[in-house]
């Protein structure tokens, strides 16, 4: 099968119906496949998809579909077209229109979807909220409901920032670096001067506990903890400590030739502190503050991402990924001495020595990065991502960046 190319990949991402369906305004217009005549004046009509397209995993129907019929979508299209619609599971009711599917069949509307006026017919170009969606979050030690996993205003996490989280990625079933991944949540909950209430064994089993019930074999696992409400001043030595798991399907989409044409990084004006300014090592809600402020803006200028120096003017990091630079065939990283220094990039720096190739951790300057041929970032989201540009410079990512998403690509597999 074919990969996604990028733009493709793009259209799926920003309209997903109308990039697998094509134009559902014309569903009743449609011919049989077969006999060309009218689909309503004919037994069984079945027609093909307007533009069935396939990538890694598949990303919608495809070949000859009957009209009228449900499709089911695979896992990338039925989260595409669910946002964009606005509605919890989609159906594809070939050629008709899109719908919630358990609505669709309760209403018993099979035969009748034609009929469904404009208005009811999806187009609400809305994501689904994070706060209301189907699914058992573990929250304080049990298994809860999606929509009852709440917390009140007078939080001390949400006033103070006195919150620390993770973020981990479940491939085939099984989290990478778990261990590794818990310990840092514990670190940085020491750091920001509280225990967390569980063990290290405990929050791992729960994790897993949360993939399950929720059927997730490839996504993305969010742990979070934070000051609860007994004292609502800056102080809070007294307020209980809240811990929560959710996790949600994140397939990987992008192939291999579409991410080697690199992403594109703004140059932030905001830096990442020092040590003795805020703590950079843990990873603490309140050091995102900054990072959304400059991915926000790198997104308003047609960015994808941001690319922070630290406070002395070396480079540091994006703003959820570490950086990596090649320069003369070896690889250099920033020190990373005032940000986070990041499980994946632990594990593509070992993978690179495993392939040969020298790793040179030191502070970094604007001269180190005019001299790059290559430069990519690393984290649990952006896994090996290239960067084809940073502000105005531009780079061609290469044999590096490649080899290094394809052993990483392995690595998460074997876990
Ligand atoms: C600010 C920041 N830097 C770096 C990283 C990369 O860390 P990791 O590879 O552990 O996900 C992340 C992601 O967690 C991050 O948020």
């Amino acid at each position: 099968m074919p990969l996604l190319d990028e733009s493709l990949g793009h259209d799926l991402a920003k309209h997903p119906s109308q990039t697998l369906f094509g134009d559902l305004q014309d569903g009743e217009k449609i011919l049989d496949g077969h006999s060309r005549m009218a689909a309503d004046e004919v037994d069984d009509p079945v027609m093909g998809t307007s533009q069935p397209v396939f990538g890694e995993n598949g990303v919608g129907p495809g070949g000859e579909v009957a009209v009228g019929e449900i499709q089911h979508l695979d896992p990338f299209a039925q989260i595409g077209v669910a946002q964009e619609q606005g509605i919890r599971s989609a159906c594809y009711v070939s050629h008709i229109d899109i719908y919630d599917e358990p609505v669709y069949r309760d209403k018993g509307l099979q035969r009748q979807a034609a009929e469904i006026p404009p208005s009811q017919r999806g187009a609400m170009a809305e994501l689904i909220p994070f706060d209301d969606r189907d699914g058992t979050i573990w929250f304080d030690g049990r298994l809860i409901d999606w929509r009852d996993a709440r917390v009140h205003v007078l939080t001390h996490g949400l006033h103070y920032a006195s919150s620390v989280f993770e973020g981990e990625r479940c491939y085939g079933g099984r989290i990478f670096h778990a261990r590794e991944h818990g310990e840092r949540l514990l670190r940085s909950a020491n750091i920001m001067g509280f225990d967390l209430p569980y063990s290290i064994e405990t929050l791992e089993a729960a994790r897993y506990e949360v993939l399950r019930a929720n059927g997730i074999v490839d996504g993305y696992v969010r742990p979070v903890a934070w000051r609860g409400s007994e004292m609502m001043g800056v102080s809070a030595q007294q307020n209980t400590i809240h811990v929560a798991i959710a996790a949600w399907e994140w397939p990987s989409y992008f192939s291999e030739e579409a991410r080697m044409r690199g992403i594109r990084l703004a140059i932030s004006d905001w830096r990442r502190p020092a040590p003795d300014t805020a703590p950079v090592h843990a990873k603490a809600a309140g050091l995102y503050m900054i990072c959304t402020l400059a991915k926000h803006k790198a997104e308003r200028e047609g960015f994808d991402d941001a690319l922070m120096y630290d406070y002395r003017g070396f480079l540091a990091e994006a703003t959820g990924a570490n950086l990596f630079l090649v320069i003369d065939d070896k690889i250099h990283t920033p020190t990373p001495d005032c940000f986070l220094d990041g499980i994946t990039r632990r594990s593509v720096i070992a993978l690179a020595q495993r392939q040969g190739i020298e790793v040179v951790e030191r502070h970094l300057t604007d001269d180190d990065l005019g001299q790059a041929t290559e430069v990519f970032i690393t984290g649990t989201a952006a896994e090996v991502t290239p960067v084809g540009q940073i502000g105005d410079r531009h780079f061609q990512p290469g044999r590096i960046c490649r080899t290094l998403m394809q052993d990483f690509d392995a690595e998460v597999r074997r876990g």
